[in-house]
């Protein structure tokens, strides 16, 4: 599964991203925490590329890197050939909070989006209701947020994130506060939109099954401050599901990863907690 993968979606679209050199430090009044380094890979437009590490490895960071929203301490993040120095507009956000205004109805959230960048309300009205039964939620239009369980939330801040059909598309954990079952219907959904969007994807995860079933190349990083430990490309056939973690050559695969990650110190054995660098006091992903 390390030669390159041959299975992005069929007409590549999208914009590149690169990452050159980056490393990123916050200054604090406790002092300054390196939360990045030496971060060098690049997204082929159209792809999707899962960034997997445990929790407080900088995965946020890079994403708000990514967008514009910070400014990295060191190197260069590169989008369509064109280096950020501003937040990036042109790309669509999903956090793990679906974040969605509980006084508007569900396809008033959808349109805070056309709202903000000024699009012509008929015409984003009309794609808001596509991307509602794309994502399987039409029939919910009117529902408010209290109204809605955890999935369609996440459902309708992700038909928000691409209202604008952003060629890029940023997802931080989102579906992390999901149950497992919910949780794995999502990726289905998401594998789906994205083939048939083929957008450029970078999807913040914790979970090595969803990395490998989602992304075309699963970037992991190590403890804090996070480093790239490896980079896979995945050559899975898709569409795929769940059960291509039975695979054998994906089963050798998330193995390797959970080796490479113990090596880092990421999973703890009881009376080793603290020996984790960067990561005290935790277990686990
Ligand atoms: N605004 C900030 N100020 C200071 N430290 C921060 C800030 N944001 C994140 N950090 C620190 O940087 C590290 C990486 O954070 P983050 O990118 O949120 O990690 P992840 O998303 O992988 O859990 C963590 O140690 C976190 O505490
Ligand atoms: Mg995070």
């Amino acid at each position: 599964m390390d030669q390159p993968a041959g299975d992005t979606a069929a007409s590549p679209s999208g914009t590149d991203l690169r990452f050159e050199a980056i490393g990123h430090d916050f200054e604090s009044q406790h002092g300054s925490v390196q939360a990045l380094a030496g971060i060098d890979f690049a997204v082929n437009a159209g792809q999707f590329v899962a960034i997997l590490g445990p929790s407080g490895c900088g995965k946020s960071t890079l994403l708000l890197l990514a967008a514009g929203l910070l400014a990295p301490s060191e190197g260069a993040v590169v989008v369509g050939g064109e280096r950020v120095t501003k937040p990036f507009t042109d790309c669509g956000f999903v956090f793990q909070d679906a974040s969605l205004l509980e006084w508007r109805t569900a396809l008033r959230n959808i349109l805070l989006q056309a709202e903000a960048r000024g699009m012509d309300r008929g015409q984003a009205e009309g794609r808001a209701r596509e991307l509602m039964e794309l994502t399987g939620i039409s029939g919910f239009e009117d529902a408010y947020p209290t109204q809605l369980s955890g999935g369609m939330r996440q459902r309708v801040a992700l038909c928000r994130a691409l209202l604008h059909d952003p060629p890029v598309l940023f997802m931080d954990e989102p579906f992390g506060a999901l149950d497992a079952l919910t949780r794995e219907q999502m990726v289905l959904d998401t594998q789906r939109i994205w083939m048939e969007g083929a957008k450029t994807v970078l999807f913040v995860t914790h979970d090595i099954g969803e990395a490998i079933v989602l992304a075309d190349r699963v970037v992991v990083l190590g403890p804090r401050p996070g480093r790239i430990l490896e980079i896979y490309d995945i050559a899975l056939p898709r569409p795929r599901d769940m059960d291509a973690l039975a695979e054998p050559r994906s089963i050798a695969l998330q193995h390797k990863i959970r080796e490479l990650l113990r090596a880092h110190g990421v999973f703890t054995q009881p009376g080793q907690f603290g020996s984790c660098p960067g990561n005290e006091g935790t277990s686990g992903l």
